[in-house]
């Protein structure tokens, strides 16, 4: 497996982005640190729930169109940002090998063992391929990741949506930079919808988004030796409508001082104080096509489900 991130970059980044959001006002973390081992299962669990509809939407969009997909873009290489299990990719995977053209699999992820796993997995059932995962940070490494058009790059499950805007609008610029004009992009984005459906998909019933939320607090304590009472923090999902996103947050119950043994930092949390740790924003399709022009990319279809959920997009550099 090729790593752009060794364990002690990972740990460098988590210092800092700890310090700065544990010393802010308000108090913030950013949502990558969600994904250790644990994380990644505990995602793979809301997948699964009934709230959860993100994911099988957008598996719906990819059993019907998978194969215009190939045929549009006779990619060479499939390469997956945040790749995750890479499940729903499966279906890409199937009908880029019957279309002949594909070659190279890279799925690309922070969460290091989880993807060695998925990886694994995926090259026993697809032995014509060649399955070449990358832990990296797609919001510094996109430059390193491998060439070899055509690729498709594939961006799922809405994780374009967990981007603050103006790190969204940056991330889109980049990646159009790396594209060869012979690339295309395959997008994942949730589309705005009723908002009690939206709240529920991140406060489910049985709390597994919520023991997802509080994992955070469980990889501080367990990289940065730090003493958080994870279950001392309520798990908060509300609509923000004039942002059109969803903000996941952790509440202190009580008054509390935390210890971050690794970082020499006392942090203080007062009762009901709260800090946010996720953005989830929605689209609408003509604020998506106008974020992906002024990025250089050009729409070439949209897809929704048959509810108008999801969307997927396929485009290229303009
Ligand atoms: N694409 C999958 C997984 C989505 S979950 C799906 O559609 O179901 C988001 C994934 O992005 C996780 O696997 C997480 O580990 C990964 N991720 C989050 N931030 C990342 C970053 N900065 N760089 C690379 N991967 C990241
Ligand atoms: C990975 N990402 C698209 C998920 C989302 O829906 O924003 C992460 C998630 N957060 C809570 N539930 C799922």
């Amino acid at each position: 497996m090729e790593r752009f991130l060794t364990a002690d970059d990972l740990d460098k980044a988590l210092r800092q982005d700890v310090w700065e959001g544990l010393t802010a006002h308000p108090k913030t973390l950013p949502p990558k640190w969600f994904y250790d081992e644990r994380g990644s299962a505990l995602f793979e669990e809301i997948t699964e729930l009934d709230e959860y509809y993100p994911t099988r939407r957008e598996r719906q969009i990819l059993l019907e169109h998978a194969r215009e997909i190939a045929a549009a873009t006779g990619a060479r290489t499939l390469l997956e940002l945040g790749a995750g299990s890479g499940e729903k990719t499966r279906l890409l995977l199937a009908a880029l090998s019957a279309e002949g053209t594909l070659r190279d699999y890279v799925p690309v992820d922070v969460s290091g063992d989880f993807l060695a796993a998925a990886a694994g997995r995926i090259a026993r059932d697809h032995p014509h391929l060649t399955v070449r995962p990358v832990v990296a940070d797609y919001e510094q490494h996109l430059h390193l990741l491998p060439t070899g058009p055509p690729r498709l790059l594939v961006f799922l499950g809405g994780t374009i949506g967990n981007f603050p805007p103006a790190e969204r609008s940056s991330f889109l610029s980049a990646l159009r930079a790396t594209m060869d004009d012979r690339d295309a992009l395959l997008l994942g984005a949730d589309l705005v919808k009723d908002t009690g459906r939206l709240v529920r998909a991140y406060a489910d019933a049985r709390g597994v988004t919520a023991e997802f939320n509080r994992n955070v607090l469980h990889v501080i304590n367990r990289r940065l030796e730090a003493d958080f009472v994870p279950e001392a923090f309520d798990h908060i999902a509300l609509w923000d409508p004039r942002n059109e996103w969803i903000e996941m947050r952790l509440r202190a119950r009580d008054a509390q001082t935390v210890r971050i043994g690794g970082l020499e930092l006392t942090v203080e949390f007062a009762a009901g104080e709260q800090m946010r740790t996720e953005i989830s924003a929605k689209f609408r399709p003509e604020r998506l096509e106008a974020e992906l022009n002024a990025a250089g990319l050009a729409l070439e279809a949209l897809w929704t489900d048959e509810h108008g959920d999801f969307s997927l997009s396929l485009a290229r550099p303009a």
